[in-house]
């Protein structure tokens, strides 16, 4: 699968041009980052591949076939900047099911999505909870949990990192890697490039409703992201300061330190 958006241009109803002229093609099995600082238009970039609004100008396809004729609702999932927009039902268990049932399935697979999405989010324990009396954190994870208990083709997660915990990373990384071996479309709004650069195959740079540049992991070593308002990935940082020949431009803190331990001469 390949979802595409071709000159695509978007203005709010107050004139604000938020998206101009963007053009991206991202595919099932990779995971996507689009990297910029607030404002540059990566929320509404999603909401127009979610087909929750309509561009201006342009078009956003699916396979070649424009989104508001396919039955997308069940194609695409997309997880809101702000989870409460997103949470509807009047407790955490019901809200997951909300995918699900859409679907059509049957009640036993349907109980069956929803204790494993929450139990994958350590969320067991909150079912009957009301959705605005969960933490930050835990609205955002039931938000996710929602998302994979509907499992569709086409995932859009808008700052899926931000108000998460060390653990809640680690199962959205993990998430991520399972989802690129089912073949599905991520595509990741952040702003958090050290997320980006770990996780994204590909990572397109928006500034002021434009891509910038875009590549895989590596364009993050090319561009000055400090100019456009965006801290480069920590390890990035450490290793340009200290330029060592000998090692690879690291993915993390971690790997730079196992690098770097290697060079030293060992005690
Ligand atoms: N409902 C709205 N009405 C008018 N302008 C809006 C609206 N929502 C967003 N904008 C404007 O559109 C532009 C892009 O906003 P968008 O939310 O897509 O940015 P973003 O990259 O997601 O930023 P952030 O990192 O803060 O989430 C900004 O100039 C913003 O002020
Ligand atoms: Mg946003």
């Amino acid at each position: 699968m390949e979802l595409c958006a071709q000159g695509v241009s978007y203005s709010y109803p107050d004139g604000t041009r938020a998206i101009d002229g963007i053009s991206l093609c991202v595919s099932s099995g990779e995971v996507s980052c689009l990297l910029g600082p607030n404002g540059s238009g990566k929320s509404t970039l999603l909401l127009l591949l979610s087909g929750l609004i309509r561009p201006e100008s342009g078009s956003i396809t699916l396979d070649g076939v424009d989104i508001g004729k396919l039955e997308y609702r069940r194609t695409c999932g997309i997880l809101f900047q702000n989870p409460l927009d997103q949470l509807i039902a009047p407790t955490v268990e019901e809200d997951v099911s909300l995918g699900p049932r859409q679907l059509r399935l049957s009640p036993e697979e349907v109980e069956a999505r929803v204790r494993s999405s929450l139990a994958r989010l350590g969320l067991l324990g909150l079912e009957g909870r009301s959705p605005f009396r969960l933490s930050g954190g835990e609205a955002s994870k039931v938000a996710l949990a929602g998302l994979i208990a509907l499992d569709p083709e086409v995932y859009l997660l808008d700052e899926p990192s931000s108000s998460l915990d060390l653990k809640g990373i680690e199962v959205l990384k993990e998430l991520l890697r399972e989802l690129k071996g089912r073949g599905k479309i991520v595509v990741i709004a952040t702003q958090d490039s050290d997320f980006a650069y770990e996780v994204a195959d590909r990572i397109y740079i928006l500034s002021g409703g434009r891509i910038i540049a875009e590549g895989s992991s590596e364009v993050l070593s090319e561009v000055e992201l400090e100019g456009i308002g965006i801290r480069a990935p920590a390890a990035l940082r450490i290793y340009r300061r200290l330029s060592p020949p000998l090692i690879e431009p690291p993915k993390n803190i971690e790997s730079l330190i196992d690098a770097l331990r290697k060079l030293l001469p060992s005690s």
